[in-house]
């Protein structure tokens, strides 16, 4: 149903206000020409000390802050109309869903089924893949009863928090139109490079499916036993249509193309084949956690002043080639076109490999202060960075 934007936003807050039957609202997206401050904002209504508060979950795509307020102190028709282009509103007995468009004004979606309101305030923040499903048992994550091994209990998290970062970042590319939309006809295609035991693979297929976006994953590890063991779970899962491995270098892999490409703890400069390729093959979404560093750590011989105050230590000199390492990764995609950011993507209680350089094609031409800023850096420590190599990236 089409309607215009205020009187659908005027339904939306008033669906919000009826807090005995509100089970939950989501507002993301962005409309055209509008920036909301936030990339997602969550509200349910939560009991707290016997008064029932809205509890307010605002994400800005790294971290969630949650705050409760009182319904009174919400600012709601503000945050309606601060710029987001999608609202669902769940409530006791159905939903509705609107989505801002230009064209349109506002498409309104209505669906009747009942829903549970639960009022605890500490619930656990929502899983995006349930212990219990079938593909986290096939992988080795869960158990046959569905909890999740202990020993296990770290790489499920890394992937949980990777595919939190990487699903928004997805949805935001496609409606801001850099992702063509995913069909059954046209999926989106993605490549894990380095995928070892495919946990983040058969995760990233799974969960995109799971929320109605059409996929279509290959998964490169160099190790036969590995692809023939991950190719095995696909079948015994039902999706081997949709999913596929192939034991290859990442350099040389016979795929040839891909909209986004994941590489999770890709050994030392596998993390540079990974970039070189996902670069050379034009993919529009680059998620990439480095693991070990060794390629700095070979070169860097003379250290220049006045470094030496911290790379005498040989602890702070590894960890300095480490960040040089992944800040010349950063700064060489900004000069090939993306936008690229180098953030924490789990706590380090998880792994101490919790960097994630992602990155969006923008086809953005580097000013030249940036490529000069890498060529100082280059000559200062007198390095050249796997990546620039791999890209052909001169010195000067
Ligand atoms: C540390 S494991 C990480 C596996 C998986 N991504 C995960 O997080 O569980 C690194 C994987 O990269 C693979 N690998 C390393 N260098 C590679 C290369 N040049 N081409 C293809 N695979 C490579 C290894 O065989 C190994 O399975």
């Amino acid at each position: 149903m089409n309607t215009d934007v205020a009187t659908a936003l005027r339904d939306v807050q008033k669906l919000i206000e009826d807090f005995d039957n509100l089970v939950r609202a989501v507002f993301s997206g962005e409309r055209r020409g509008m920036k909301p401050r936030y990339t997602r904002i969550d509200l349910r209504p939560v009991k707290v000390k016997n008064q029932i508060l809205i509890q307010i979950v605002t994400s800005d795509g790294k971290q969630d802050t949650t705050t409760n307020v009182l319904l009174e102190n919400l600012a709601l028709a503000e945050l309606l109309n601060s710029g987001y282009a999608n609202f669902l509103v769940e409530h006791r007995s159905g939903s509705m869903n609107v989505r801002v468009t230009k064209k349109h004004g506002a498409l309104v979606q209505i669906m009747e089924g009942e829903k549970e309101q639960i009022l605890t305030h500490d619930r656990a923040k929502s899983r995006l893949l349930g212990p219990h499903d079938p593909f986290l048992i096939e992988v080795g994550i869960s158990d046959a009863s569905g909890q999740i091994k202990p020993t296990r209990r770290d790489k499920y998290r890394q992937v949980e928090e990777f595919l939190r970062l990487l699903a928004p970042a997805v949805k935001n590319a496609i409606e801001a139109g850099h992702l063509a939309r995913p069909s059954e006809e046209r999926p989106l295609s993605i490549i894990d490079l380095g995928c070892g035991s495919a946990y983040l693979t058969f995760a990233a297929h799974q969960y995109f499916r799971s929320i109605g976006i059409s996929v279509e994953v290959v998964g490169i590890d160099i190790r036969e036993d590995s692809r023939a063991r991950n190719c095995a779970i696909a079948e015994r899962l039902g999706i081997r249509s949709t999913i596929d491995f192939r034991a290859e270098e990442i350099a040389n892999t016979s795929i040839n193309s891909a909209d986004v490409v994941l590489a999770l703890h890709a050994c030392d400069t596998a993390t540079d084949d990974a970039l070189a390729w996902a670069v050379s093959h034009d993919a529009k979404l680059i998620f990439v956690a480095p693991c070990c560093h060794h390629d700095l750590q070979r070169q860097i011989i003379d250290i220049p002043d006045p470094w030496q105050i911290v790379a005498r230590h040989g602890l702070m000199k590894e960890r300095l080639a480490d960040l040089l390492t992944d800040s010349f990764r950063a700064q060489i995609l900004k000069m090939v076109g993306y936008r690229a950011e180098v953030i924490e993507f789990v706590g380090g209680e998880s792994t101490p490999r919790n960097l994630m350089i992602r990155a969006v094609k923008t086809r953005a031409v580097p000013s030249k202060s940036e490529v000069e800023r890498y060529t100082e850096m280059a000559k200062l420590w007198n390095v050249k960075p796997a990546l620039a190599d791999r890209l052909g990236i001169k010195d000067k």
